[in-house]
């Protein structure tokens, strides 16, 4: 048995100045239209919605709402490209995706702050993170485009058509270039919706594309919320939908296409298993939980929102927990030390409270480390969950903020079980010094990822998809490819 020293282990006595992130060097306009056909064009009906600053739920700019009218059109502007687009060589197809994955560097501090502004994430993660990677997809599907039949040998892939994408709030340039990228390496042309709250990287994505020179029709970025993302799932000259977001929603869209052409991958919603074994690296470990949980103020499908730790550590490795919890700055997300940033909308606000609230009265432990959060705009303090069992709800759902419940194990079978007691299946993270037992787990855990002494990494030569009601299809890697290819 570890001894725990009544000592905190991180000395909270740090103080630091404010560094933020200038927002001088970027261009937002006042009013953003719709990407169809290669054109900025208004919206049929002529509504606009505001997108606004989660710090202060103030008006960032005016985004063009698309109508099913407006869908039509981009449908078939993408119909229309898609003939010529199919038909260039692998090659051809390559030099504008690794004409986006430049233009894409060169404005990556723009990116970075305003995906910060729309939708909350400290800016060292868009910076570190999200934009960087979304380049990096790019790069790396250009890189495949010309070389499809190695990917397929002897099954001569094609492309499927007209994909629409709809993607969600929590990684809106990076989602929308997990979508973008292997679709048009595999010769597809695209309709993309990105979320109602997050709109403007996309809408300034639209601007890159556009500048890359790809020819028109190819790529169509049009903004909306749930009526428009139902009128391109709905829409028959669309042979594939591919959608990240909401369990609820995937299971809408799985109907709505059930008995049609269309071909569909689902990336859901999930509960993480981080399970941390008695013979791990510990203070990496507290690190690693601190990761899965807080990054990006929990906004993430596959956080490790379900923590398991081995009992004999139990005790040491939540107070360490709670020490470097007390750590965290959470504040302005354009601040360069913030580590947890503004709660993406009010609504999805509401839903974390809800749960914190659940939990509660559920009798479970409450802990949350004394923090000044800002007055006004969405915040919610880290928060842990001791003294729950895997009937509280709050180990059953999907939360999607900075909320982390606790549980105990003794044994390698009973904590496989735990973990697999989910309705999800996305990712997992194990803690251990021992290789055999990260095999062991692997093997048994229902996850689609797992990682091993680490958490949250993403790599685009990565296939990244979930089991059970967290979805089917896979995005990254050479497994990305095959849902936008058809064999003849
Ligand atoms: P959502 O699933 O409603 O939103 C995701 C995207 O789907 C958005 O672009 C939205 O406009 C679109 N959409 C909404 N209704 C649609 C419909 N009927 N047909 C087609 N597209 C539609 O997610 P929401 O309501 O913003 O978040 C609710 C919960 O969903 C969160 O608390 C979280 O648990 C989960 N979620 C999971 C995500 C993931 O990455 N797996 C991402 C976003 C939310
Ligand atoms: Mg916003």
């Amino acid at each position: 048995m570890h001894k725990v020293k009544n000592k905190d282990v991180f000395k909270a006595s740090w103080t630091y100045d404010k560094a933020p992130e200038s927002t001088d060097h970027i261009q937002i306009k006042k009013q953003y239209e719709l990407f169809i056909d290669g054109k900025f064009t208004k919206p049929i009906k002529g509504k606009y919605f505001d997108t606004i600053n989660p710090t202060d739920n103030k008006k960032i700019a005016s985004v063009a709402e698309a109508s099913d009218k407006d869908v039509d059109k981009a449908v078939k502007a993408a119909r229309k490209a898609f003939k010529s687009w199919s038909a260039l060589t692998g090659k051809e197809r390559g030099k504008y995706i690794f004409r986006i994955a430049r233009l894409i560097q060169e404005r990556a501090r723009e990116f970075a702050v305003i995906e910060s502004l729309d939708g909350g994430k400290p800016i060292r993660e868009s910076r570190d993170i999200d934009i960087p990677l979304a380049a990096n997809h790019f790069f790396y599907y250009a890189g495949w485009a010309d070389k499809l039949t190695y990917a397929f040998p002897n099954r001569n892939p094609k492309p499927l058509g007209v994909v629409g994408q709809i993607i969600p709030w929590n990684f809106p340039l990076l989602m929308a270039s997990w979508k973008i990228a292997p679709a048009l390496a595999t010769g597809n042309t695209i309709v993309l919706k990105p979320a109602e709250t997050t709109p403007l990287t996309a809408l300034k994505l639209a601007e890159i594309i556009h500048e890359s020179g790809i020819p028109k029709g190819v790529v169509n970025i049009i903004a909306g919320a749930g009526e428009t993302g139902a009128a391109i799932v709905n829409h028959p000259d669309i042979d594939k939908i591919a959608f990240t977001g909401s369990t609820g929603v995937g299971k809408y869209i799985l109907n709505a296409t059930a008995g049609t052409h269309k071909k569909l991958t689902l990336e859901l919603g999930g509960k993480g298993a981080n399970i941390i074994f008695d013979d791990a690296a510990i203070d990496q470990a507290v690190e690693g939980i601190v990761n899965a949980i807080f990054f990006n103020q929990g906004h993430v499908c596959c956080a490790g929102s379900r923590l398991f730790v081995q009992e004999s550590v139990a005790d040491l490795v939540i107070k360490k927990l709670k020490d470097r919890m007390k750590t965290l700055i959470v504040g302005d997300p354009l601040d360069k030390n913030t580590d947890i940033g503004a709660i993406n909308s009010k609504k999805q606000l509401q839903t974390i409270e809800k749960y914190i609230k659940i939990g509660v009265n559920e009798g479970s432990e409450i802990y949350q480390p004394k923090c000044k959060l800002p007055k006004h705009g969405n915040w919610c303090a880290p928060t842990l969950f001791l003294n729950v069992s895997q009937s509280h709800r709050i180990v059953q759902e999907e939360i999607f903020g900075p909320v982390l419940t606790v549980q105990t194990f003794r044994t390698i079978s009973e904590v496989i079980e735990k973990a697999n007691n989910t309705p999800y299946g996305l990712s997992a993270g194990v803690w251990t010094d021992k290789g055999s037992k990260i095999f062991h787990l692997t093997q048994k855990l229902d996850a689609g990822i797992v990682w091993a002494n680490t958490f949250n990494k993403f790599d685009p030569t990565s296939p990244f998809g979930g089991y059970k009601e967290s979805g089917f299809g896979r995005e990254g890697g050479l497994h990305g490819l095959k849902p936008y290819v058809k064999f003849e």
